[in-house]
């Protein structure tokens, strides 16, 4: 199968002003990414399986309408000001406190009520595979100091990476984590849940949770644990053990302190074997949130008009660790205005036989 285009017409309109469309990105392989400026979302990414037939291995909508009215699964979009989670919305910068939306039981969560993934993004396709977006977050925006101005850049590889680089910088001392949140079904986007996918992390330990899913501040090892993928396995096989931290998030919904050796590190590896599609991860963050997709309801149809139930896909959030700004001893997620945010993820796709 080759891959199969959405109607970029679905996408097509103005918000509060500003043009919303989609856009296609290609490399010579065949590869093809399809990528909304609304909320920076990848709605589609299609790469080659072992066969040589194109499989679209990320879930998402076919119309802009469905992401607007659906916000609350981040389906590919590009999550800030903070992706993940901040405890009871507060942090203290300088001496002030300072209060963001609970939108997450009493935790705030991926940036609050109208957080990145919602945003108009300024967009410019600069060839066939590099599409630049940009946004300005104003100053208390969602409760966040500092106007920050953002550039996300999407790249589609010749070596079949989707790569995404991101540059910040504020006027003001702030807090800055973005990831993206792309679901990825390695089977393609449908065909199934994702627990025969074999997942390796290359992580020692994870930032363990409480009831809420707010990090202790502990970095417990994965040994032992049923949260230990330092040796492949398969997403399935520990996923129903008998172990407190799974069950507080239904599945794996973690964050992993990723080995970091060098700048760019392979944090995760992930292959299926049926298609035979292997996606390498690769980033500068210090930390990855493996998210089970425990949560997806089948309310709305997928692009293809199937049904997305949970585990129909997992995450493999890039990021700094969860409630940082409250956490002294976790990398700090601090931008002063003199200096740059910089970060580098890539999904690197291959295939095994
Ligand atoms: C979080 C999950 C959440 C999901 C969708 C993930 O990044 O870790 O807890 O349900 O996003 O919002």
């Amino acid at each position: 199968m080759l891959p199969q285009l959405l109607n970029a017409a679905d996408f097509d309109t103005i918000l509060n002003g500003k043009k919303v469309a989609l856009y296609t990105l290609t490399n010579k392989q065949g590869s093809v990414a399809q990528i909304t400026n609304y909320g920076g979302t990848v709605v589609s990414l299609w790469v080659k399986d072992k066969e040589d037939n194109f499989k679209d291995v990320v879930l998402g909508y076919k119309t802009l309408e469905e992401y607007r009215t659906n916000p609350n699964a981040y389906f590919g979009s590009i999550v800030g000001r903070y992706a993940n989670r901040i405890a009871k919305g507060k942090f203290t910068l300088d001496n002030k406190t300072y209060t963001l939306a609970t939108n997450n039981g009493e935790n705030h969560l991926h940036g609050g009520t109208t957080g990145f993934d919602a945003a108009v993004w300024v967009a410019k396709q600069t060839c066939s595979h590099t599409l630049e977006l940009t946004y300005v977050s104003g100053d208390m925006e969602e409760g966040y100091p500092g106007n920050l101005a953002v550039t996300v850049q999407y790249q589609l590889t010749e070596d079949n990476a989707l790569k995404i680089t991101y540059w910040a910088i504020t006027d003001k001392t702030t807090i800055i984590n973005l990831t993206n949140h792309s679901y990825f079904n390695l089977k393609g986007e449908g065909n199934g849940d994702i627990l025969d996918h074999n997942l390796q992390i290359n992580a020692e330990k994870f930032t363990s949770v409480d009831q809420t899913c707010i990090p202790t501040g502990e970095l417990i090892p994965v040994k032992n644990t049923p949260l230990d993928f330092t040796k492949e396995k398969t997403i399935g096989k520990d996923i129903n053990a008998n172990y407190d931290q799974l069950k507080i998030g239904n599945g794996y919904d973690h964050n992993y302190v990723i080995n970091q050796t060098e700048t760019l590190n392979l944090a995760a590896k992930v292959t299926e074997p049926t298609a035979g599609i292997v996606m390498d991860v690769f980033t500068t963050e210090p930390g990855i949130q493996l998210y089970t997709g425990n949560f997806i309801t089948d309310t709305v149809l997928g692009k293809t008009n199937k049904k997305y139930h949970p585990r129909a896909a997992f995450c493999l959030e890039t990021q700094h660790y969860p409630d940082s700004p409250n956490k002294p001893n976790f990398p700090s997620v601090i931008l002063q205005p003199k200096e740059e945010y910089h970060s580098v993820t890539l999904y690197k796709f291959s295939t095994k036989a």
